[in-house]
């Protein structure tokens, strides 16, 4: 896999139908999809569950690309190999999820994945700057983590200040969080180059009727990129 901070579209299928997650994914990947962005929770770390390591592994042959795997979990440690061998290229820990998350970082690399680690709305950027030479990707959430469908947070100082902190650093920085048409283009500004998005793309469309997910996935992509359709 090779670093590049060209825009990714990264489909959350938190929006999708969770009795057809194999071919929800497929159908993103052949709408134009770049990631497929999937996200674990407890009901512990916030207030909702999703799905653990076993779904993960059982969507994993549906995806032809990369896997980023968002655990809003806590504890991490416990589960960062469940996960890795789930078939995981990105693993991404929130840094309130515990008190050693450079340990963390340093054991989902020892796994074999990609880490990264996510700041919810109300933790300043400066609480990665000490791990950014061992982190993959930084995610900033632009809603309290927990559920899809909730309105964007602006975050775009945020972003600013680790784009200047990462420097010429491999770090992707992500958005997770009410990313549509209207709030794109703002954070690709700023210094994002994945975005995530769960309703905006799966809106309107289904497994039988996947061309709503492709409309989706090219607007965003227009938006970010200064092009409006
Ligand atoms: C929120 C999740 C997000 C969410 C995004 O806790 O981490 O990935 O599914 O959904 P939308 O795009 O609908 O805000
Ligand atoms: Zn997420």
């Amino acid at each position: 896999m090779t670093f590049d901070r060209s825009i990714k579209i990264a489909p959350s299928i938190l929006a999708a139908d969770f009795g057809n997650f194999g071919a929800e994914c497929a159908a993103v990947e052949a709408q134009g999809a770049d990631w497929v962005h999937v996200d674990v929770m407890d009901g512990h770390f916030v207030p909702n569950i999703s799905f653990g390591p076993t779904t993960c592994a059982a969507i994993r042959p549906h995806i032809k690309g990369i896997m980023d795997v968002h655990l809003m979990i806590s504890p991490v440690d416990p589960y960062i190999d469940a996960f890795a061998q789930a078939g995981a290229d990105f693993i991404t820990a929130h840094v309130e999820a515990g008190p050693h998350i450079h340990r963390t970082l340093q054991a989902i690399r020892g796994a074999g994945a990609k880490a990264g680690v996510a700041l919810n709305p109300g933790t300043p950027a400066s609480a990665v700057e000490h791990l950014l030479d061992i982190t993959d990707l930084v995610c900033v959430m632009t809603v309290n983590p927990g559920f899809g469908g909730q309105k964007f947070i602006d975050m775009t100082d945020k972003i600013r200040t680790l784009r200047a902190m990462i420097g010429d650093r491999p770090v992707h920085i992500e958005i997770d969080g009410g990313v549509d048409v209207n709030t794109a283009s703002g954070v690709v500004q700023a210094g994002a180059d994945v975005l995530v998005a769960g309703s905006a793309v799966f809106r309107g469309g289904s497994v039988s009727n996947p061309t709503p997910y492709g409309d989706n996935i090219r607007a965003i992509r227009a938006a970010a990129s200064g092009v409006y359709v």
